[in-house]
């Protein structure tokens, strides 16, 4: 159950009660840490289930113990990449799903007065654009981030590749998204309403990273 957005041709937002029943635990702010990262796992591989149905594959001979048949394999191999710090609390759970997937990562903060991203860490597998990202950000506020990544994944030849996967998405960051790569598709669990005077996500989750790694 993927809709896409009247307004945001970018968009496909997932509807699912199960994963919307999981979010609405995620948000609440008494929920811990260990389960909020068991949550959101959960949701990412409930996600990425949907998000992996149009990746690309080959057909291939299998001996199975009684005769030979043909399989099915993803052609090309996929890579996920997780912004840090908060993707990374969502790769555990695309892995239990795409298994095989190579993990890139990029080092990303945004600036608390600027709200611009400052680039720490880039690190990708080799080939990168020779299949299939799936970019993993839990948070699109004023997809600063996001776009910067995007761009840097583009430098790298992963054009026409990339899927940006979130959890909770803002209007202002999917809109930037639309402008800067108006190609690469975005699946969120949740648009919310808008931003707050310092670029937190309303009504949100509060800061990710933090609920994640216990930092606040
Ligand atoms: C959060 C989040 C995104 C970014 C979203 O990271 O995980 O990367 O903010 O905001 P934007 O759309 O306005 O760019 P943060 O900067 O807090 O870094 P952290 O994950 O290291 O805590
Ligand atoms: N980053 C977060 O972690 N949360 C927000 O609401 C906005 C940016």
């Amino acid at each position: 159950m993927i809709a896409c957005h009247d307004r945001y041709p970018n968009l496909r937002v997932f509807e699912h009660p199960l994963l919307q029943h999981k979010l609405s635990k995620l948000r609440q702010r008494d929920t811990p840490s260990r389960q909020f990262r068991r949550l959101l796992n959960e949701i990412a591989a409930l996600m990425t289930y949907e998000i992996s149905a149009d990746l690309p594959t080959e057909t291939y001979e299998v001996e199975t113990p009684l005769e030979r048949c043909e399989g099915t394999r993803m052609s090309g191999p996929v890579t996920i990449v997780p912004i840090l710090r908060a993707g990374i609390g969502m790769t555990d759970g695309i892995l239990s799903v795409l298994s095989e997937a190579r993990t890139g990562h990029i080092g990303v903060y945004r600036n608390e007065e600027t709200l611009q991203p400052v680039s720490y860490y880039f690190k990708m597998p080799p080939e990168v654009a020779s299949g299939p990202v799936l970019l993993i950000d839990p948070m699109v506020a004023t997809g600063g981030s996001a776009s910067f990544a995007i761009t840097e994944l583009k430098e790298r030849g992963c054009v026409g590749k990339i899927k940006m996967v979130c959890l909770v998405a803002a209007p202002p960051g999917i809109e930037r998204l639309l402008e800067d790569h108006p190609d690469v598709p975005v699946y969120t669990a949740a648009l919310d309403r808008q931003l707050n005077d310092v670029g937190y996500i309303l009504p949100g989750l509060g800061d990710a990273g933090d609920r994640i790694f216990g930092t606040h």
